[in-house]
């Protein structure tokens, strides 16, 4: 942080001047607490905890840290909505998933402010990507309610019960979707518990789902931290679904061995982006940085290390560097905004430590010159060169917006690093080759290969992990699958 002046009122990025385009709270109206939402009432729990606001540390709401009896209640709700639920004909579940997309649809700028608000997200990229694409899984996955005969030839699938669904914090709303969309459609209840940090646009959407009149008990939202989900993964529920650390991830795991309950598990990642000497090089420096910078480098399929091949290196991290110097850091709620606030100030002080590390090993640090708010969780826009395979900030998850580059030769080459890593969850490549990018996808061990783009996502298309970066899928036809029993 020392490249990185401080001054208070909103952030300039440096040689560029942008009048403030702040987008109004108005539309958000929170309550000064919140319970549990639980059978379609809301729940009064003994203990809570505050929910801040990133972008400067101020408290937002009271939010329900639910107990272990708390969670087992939620789970025997759910239990009891199951049968009906699972009872209805496909078509009329899809009529409720339907109504939950267009209401959605409707209240995006309400859910993007919000989200925005209490995760620290541009918004900008909560209002064009994660609304969106939220609704657009439940559009998606209403489509399958009443055609499950189909989406599984020659077998019955039937649904599983009451699933517990975990999520973190870098896409609340959009992990909820992805988690509740197939469930319901499945014939599923569920019982979800956001992430401590962003628990906000999952209460909200509570508010949508009495609007859908969505039969009381089929969605159910627990708030809480670790313990709180340790809870869930405990309780009386048929799976599990969890996206975040590959830590708590395991730990669910060994917790699970042997107890007959199903688990699908999304976990870190440590993407390789390959480029190659034949690209189109400016579009191949925008998905760099659409990679690693996009929602702080909060995506666990972030482009983290970036390999490029040794004859165009200098031309690469020169373009990327000008290219930093014009990303604009500041306030999430304006609109010019390309970097947020980081998330909390746990995860910063992550980010600190292992940029901190990354110095010490002897990699070279760039920071853009730009000035950031006083208050408040941020972290400039940073790309580490000389960076070798053994230090941490080429190993580990960092999680932010830091982007450590390599280089490589041959083809062969490119694919031996990329792969020597325990994650694979995603990872991209850039050449005008189409026969290239066969052979690469083919021998990158990671469950999503971008060719010539970059965290591109649609809800038809699955998304997972090899390896230490968890098992199972979600999004499209397979993402159906954990939520059934087929038989
Ligand atoms: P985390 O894995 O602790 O949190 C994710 C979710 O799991 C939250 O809802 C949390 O309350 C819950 N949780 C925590 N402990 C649990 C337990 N024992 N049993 C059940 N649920 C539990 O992740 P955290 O601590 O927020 O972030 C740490 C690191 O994990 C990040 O720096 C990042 O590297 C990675 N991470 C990866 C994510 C991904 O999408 N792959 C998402 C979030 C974090
Ligand atoms: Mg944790």
């Amino acid at each position: 942080m020392t490249d990185v002046a401080k001054r208070g009122g909103a952030p300039v990025p440096a040689g560029w001047t942008y009048a403030p385009a702040p987008e109004s709270t108005d539309i958000v109206r929170l309550q000064e607490r919140y319970g549990l939402y639980v059978g379609g009432e809301w729940l009064e729990t003994k203990e809570h905890f505050t929910t801040v606001a990133p972008r400067d540390e101020s408290p937002l709401a009271e939010v329900a840290q639910a107990s272990a009896k708390d969670v087992k209640n939620a789970v025997a709700v759910a239990r009891d909505a199951s049968a009906g639920w699972a009872a209805l004909p496909g078509s009329e579940r899809a009529k409720y998933l339907f109504r939950i997309a267009r209401i959605l649809a409707e209240r995006s700028r309400e859910f993007a402010v919000l989200e925005s608000l209490n995760g620290g997200k541009p918004i900008k990229e909560s209002r064009d990507v994660d609304l969106p694409l939220a609704a657009a899984h439940f559009f998606y996955y209403a489509g399958w309610a009443d055609k499950l005969e189909y989406a599984f030839p020659n077998r019955t699938p039937k649904p599983l019960g009451v699933a517990g669904q975990i999520i973190p914090w870098n896409f609340p709303l959009l992990m909820l979707a992805w988690k509740i969309a197939p469930a319901l459609a499945a014939g599923n209840t569920v019982v979800l518990k956001p992430a401590e940090t962003t628990p906000l646009t999952a209460l909200l959407f509570c508010d949508v789902v009495r609007q859908a009149e969505l039969p009381p008990g089929v969605v159910n939202i627990v708030t809480g931290d670790g313990r709180t989900g340790a809870a869930l993964v405990d309780a009386d529920v048929d799976k599990i679904a969890f996206t975040g650390s590959t830590e708590v991830g395991k730990a669910i795991q060994r917790r699970l061995a042997g107890t007959g309950k199903k688990l699908t598990l999304e976990l870190g990642g440590k993407a390789a982006n390959i480029v190659f000497d034949d690209c189109a090089l400016d579009q191949a420096v925008e998905g760099i940085v659409n990679g690693i910078y996009f929602n702080q480098g909060h995506v666990c399929c972030a482009g983290s290390r970036l390999f490029v091949q040794e004859s165009i290196y200098e031309p690469v991290v020169d373009k990327l560097k000008k290219r930093m110097a014009t990303l604009r850091v500041g306030d999430p709620l304006d609109k010019n905004t390309d970097v947020g606030a980081i998330n909390s100030r746990m995860q910063l002080e992550k980010i600190e430590e292992l940029v901190a590390a990354g110095k010490d090993e002897g990699a070279e640090i760039y920071q853009p010159p730009c000035v950031l708010p006083e208050r408040g969780y941020w972290f400039a826009p940073t790309v580490f060169t000389n960076v070798a395979q053994s230090y941490r900030i080429a190993q580990e998850e960092i999680f932010g917006p830091v982007l450590s580059v390599l280089t490589f030769r041959t083809p062969e080459e490119a694919v031996e690093k990329a792969n020597n890593t325990p994650y694979g969850l995603s990872a991209g490549v850039w050449t005008e080759k189409g026969s290239r990018i066969l052979w690469m996808a083919e021998r990158l061990r990671a469950g999503v290969v971008w060719a010539n783009t970059f965290n591109r996502f649609d809800p038809t298309s699955p998304f997972g992990g090899y390896k230490e970066s968890g098992f199972g899928r979600e999004g499209g036809l397979h993402g159906m699958e954990p939520y059934v029993e087929l038989t």
